[in-house]
């Protein structure tokens, strides 16, 4: 039998009146109503990520609310010095492996932080003199940190927060033992450790384009690189307070124009004003060499400085009005 058009389109019409169940929308399952990481990612990115632990993965909704709306973690604490060597040669994983089957299990990225760090760092580290001791501590320290997540871990913060406010050095044990070739051993170290990694220095208050510490970031990390040292890129921690937005997008031109590729990896803003928002998106959205925005925690009373609700979660995990902005910015960009 030959069945015409009009039997087709008869047919299809009475399937169609047939009324048929929708599924109910799992309420709670994604707090918020897109994905700002599948958005960033529709539009270029790498990601939109969060920092988290295995004690907040485990508790209330963050574990869910990452899974839903985040591309990317970050350990808040995990894997710091002092939680991952704590005295010399005893290394301590525990919670790093817990951060990293997470991620592993979810398909999340993983910026890992942080090698060589002034603070969270151990005594019996501080308290070092000489060189020769200071550079085998920092080379194991890295290729035992590093080398344990080789190739699970897109980006590391080799260098956290080196600088001082006048874009000099800030005094460490690094600095003050080993001078200005501490950047060079741990960036060596790091490469040699996990050779795909993409290797960062990491700073806060970079957050205006002429601020005296974002123009000396800009200066050495230039220097560096042309001295062939490994750097990949820059991540400009992006710890604002209100009306702090305005100047993010021409201090990210400013810093993506020295290094490979560069980043926002701990944005957190007390008191924000949607403009706030919009501007840190549009900061990333208008460098093609910035590959992501990491926040700084998923719920405002979770954060390391709660005063102003500085994340895109309230304390009862609702996405606040702040989350649509991202999104609508990303949307927009
Ligand atoms: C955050 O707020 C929730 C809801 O009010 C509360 O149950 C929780 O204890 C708070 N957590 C912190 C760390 O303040």
């Amino acid at each position: 039998m030959k069945l015409s058009l009009v039997t087709i389109l008869s047919a299809s019409a009475l399937v169609s009146a047939i009324p048929v169940a929708e599924p109910e929308p799992i309420l709670g399952e994604r707090q918020a109503a897109q994905s700002i990481h599948d958005a960033y990612v529709a539009k270029g990115k790498k990601y939109f990520g969060t920092c988290t632990d295995p004690g907040r993965l485990n508790a209330g909704s963050n574990a869910a609310i990452i899974k839903a709306n985040f591309g990317q973690v970050t350990p808040e604490n995990s894997m710091k010095w002092d939680a991952t060597e704590s005295s010399k040669g005893n290394f301590n994983f525990g919670n790093a492996d817990g951060l990293v089957k997470f991620a592993t299990d979810n398909n999340k990225l993983i910026r890992g932080h942080t090698t060589v760090w002034h603070s969270q760092l151990p005594g019996w580290v501080s308290s070092i003199r000489d060189k020769a001791t200071l550079t085998t501590v920092m080379q194991n320290h890295i290729s035992t940190l590093m080398g344990r997540y080789k190739g699970k871990v897109y980006a590391w913060d080799v260098i956290n927060e080196m600088l001082d406010e006048q874009g000099g050095f800030r005094s460490s044990v690094f600095y003050n033992v080993l001078g200005q070739d501490f950047v060079r051993i741990a960036f060596e170290a790091a490469k040699a450790a996990d050779p795909d990694a993409k290797l960062y220095i990491n700073d806060y208050n970079l957050d205006s384009a002429s601020a005296g510490k974002t123009q000396g970031m800009i200066r050495n990390v230039k220097n560096w690189i042309s001295q062939g040292i490994p750097i990949d890129g820059i991540g400009s921690q992006g710890h604002l307070t209100a009306g702090q937005g305005a100047n993010a997008p021409g201090a990210m031109a400013a810093l993506c124009a020295a290094a490979p590729e560069c980043a926002l990896t701990e944005v957190d803003i007390q008191n924000a004003q949607a403009a706030d928002w919009t501007n840190i998106v549009k900061a990333c959205s208008n460098q093609k060499n910035c590959v992501g925005i990491t926040v700084w925690g998923v719920r405002d009373n979770d954060s390391w400085r709660p005063q102003g609700n500085p994340l895109l979660f309230d304390s009862s995990y609702k996405a606040k009005s702040a989350y649509n902005t991202v999104l609508a910015a990303i949307n927009a960009s």
